[in-house]
């Protein structure tokens, strides 16, 4: 924490996921077997088509490490294209010289959600529990598809969509657009050892301002990461617009 609030980290938009990429590599080279839930959305898509070469110039690669999908909606079908698990592998996964050695999914394909989430859960601590959460910020606020009113302690469940959400993926081309959806509770992230939240783009410059500044409760979820010790907000300068750049100490 610098001045009371988390260290904010702003970079050129033009460099910003060079520099997103270039960190996922330095961990994947410092920790090959690192267990990381990933996030899908507009946000990551940069990251994720420089994050091949970055590895190759680290001498790096997901071939040890667990990756999890961070959330997933209810109700496409499994070779839907907006579903979360397919949009993983078409953008990053797939690129990958070496696939990462477990990919944990959501299975909502079964008919109990509940326990869809608590085989991921049990995929996760079998893995050694969650060393990086990587997340974008929903435009409302949410993380993964914990929704405004999620509380710090909510376990991975499955939920009803905020109507911001609905749209988002309708927009992403899943028409009917799903309402409900599972995601890893609050309190699996907030329990991994690092989380990194993504911002970019001049429309998230207003919710990353609540992020950053409304007091911490279940109205912006996102708020509800400042404290925690490995918090690292990686902002472009569009998002950051507002807030002075501090080095990183
Ligand atoms: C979506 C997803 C989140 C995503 C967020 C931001 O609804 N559930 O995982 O991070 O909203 O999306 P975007 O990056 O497209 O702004």
């Amino acid at each position: 924490m610098t001045g009371g609030r988390p260290l904010l980290e702003i970079h050129p938009a033009d460099t910003w996921a060079d520099h997103v990429a270039d960190a996922v590599a330095e961990r994947l080279a410092a920790n090959p077997d690192l267990v990381v839930a990933l996030p899908t959305g507009s946000t990551p898509l940069p990251v994720y088509e420089r994050l091949p070469a970055a590895l190759a110039a680290a001498g790096a690669s997901f071939g040890a490490a667990t990756v999890v999908v961070l959330d997933e909606f209810i109700g496409l079908p499994v070779d839907h294209p907006v579903r979360c698990d397919a949009v993983l592998r078409r953008t990053l996964l797939d690129r990958l010289e070496r696939p990462p050695a477990r990919f944990v999914i959501f299975d909502v394909d079964e008919p109990d959600p509940d326990a869809a989430c608590a085989a991921v859960d049990d995929a996760v601590a079998a893995a050694g529990g969650l060393d990086l959460v990587i997340l974008g910020l929903g435009a409302n606020g949410h993380v993964g598809m914990n929704e405004p009113g999620s509380a710090p302690d909510a376990p991975s469940r499955a939920v009803d969509l905020a109507p911001s959400t609905i749209e988002a993926a309708r927009r992403y081309g899943a028409d009917p657009a799903p309402s409900r959806g599972v995601t890893l509770g609050m309190a699996p992230i907030l329990a991994a050892r690092e989380i990194w939240l993504l911002i970019s783009g001049t429309h998230k410059a207003g919710i990353l301002q609540r992020t950053l500044s409304d007091p911490i409760t279940s109205a912006v979820p996102a708020a509800l990461l400042r404290g925690h010790p490995g918090l690292r907000l990686i902002a472009d300068d569009r998002a950051a617009s507002g807030w002075p750049a501090r080095p990183r100490s």
